[in-house]
């Protein structure tokens, strides 16, 4: 059996539906104004991209763009985001015609479990929509609260540094992105 209701939940959820765009449709959703827009995406709009990791605002593996801005989804309550426009991962490409960023990170073979992806692209997206042309340094320093378990560091941010405008070798094992000249 499910976890049961608290008793104020169902008072909570006959508040106004909040309206929001994601991807660039509008949606109306009725549910307590304190759920996290992880749940809704996930569950609700059945966006995928956004993963849950650690649930605390500290992995990043369900970042998307809130208003152009890199935002933790998991502790993001769904009344923070009445009015505003998100961005998933499913927002920036299709596999057919996916993003220059999302084409790089193939490039790049920029993955081993693919977990920590998400976070790793809708951030560095948020970096290059307000610096389309980041130094290595400032890709280091918007990533660096970015989660990787599998140890794909270098290869990401050869991609980074690839949807960047930086000409990246590619055979990061013999150095990679260290090795990259703008
Ligand atoms: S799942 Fe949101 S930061 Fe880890
Ligand atoms: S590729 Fe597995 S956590 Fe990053």
């Amino acid at each position: 059996m499910g976890p049961r209701l608290r008793e104020d939940d169902a008072e909570r959820m006959t508040s106004d539906p909040i309206r929001l765009t994601v991807n660039g449709t509008n949606h109306s959703i009725a549910a307590a104004p304190d759920t996290p827009l992880l749940y809704i995406l996930r569950n609700d709009l059945e966006l995928n991209g956004p993963k849950f990791g650690c649930g605390l605002g500290e992995c990043g593996a369900c970042t998307v763009i809130v208003d152009g801005v890199a935002a933790r989804s998991c502790v993001l309550p769904l009344s923070a985001c009445a009015g505003r426009s998100v961005t998933t991962l499913e927002g920036l490409g299709s596999r057919e015609r996916p993003d220059p960023l999302q084409a790089a990170f193939v490039q790049h073979q920029a993955a081993q479990c693919g977990y920590c992806l998400n976070g790793m692209i809708m951030t560095a997206k948020a970096l290059l929509l307000r610096n389309p042309h980041p130094s290595e340094q400032e890709i280091k320093q918007a990533l660096r609260y970015n989660l990787c378990r599998c140890g794909t560091h270098v290869e990401i941010l050869a991609a980074v540094m690839t949807a960047a405008g930086h000409h990246v070798a590619r055979d990061h094992t013999a150095g990679g992105a260290a090795d990259a000249t703008h």
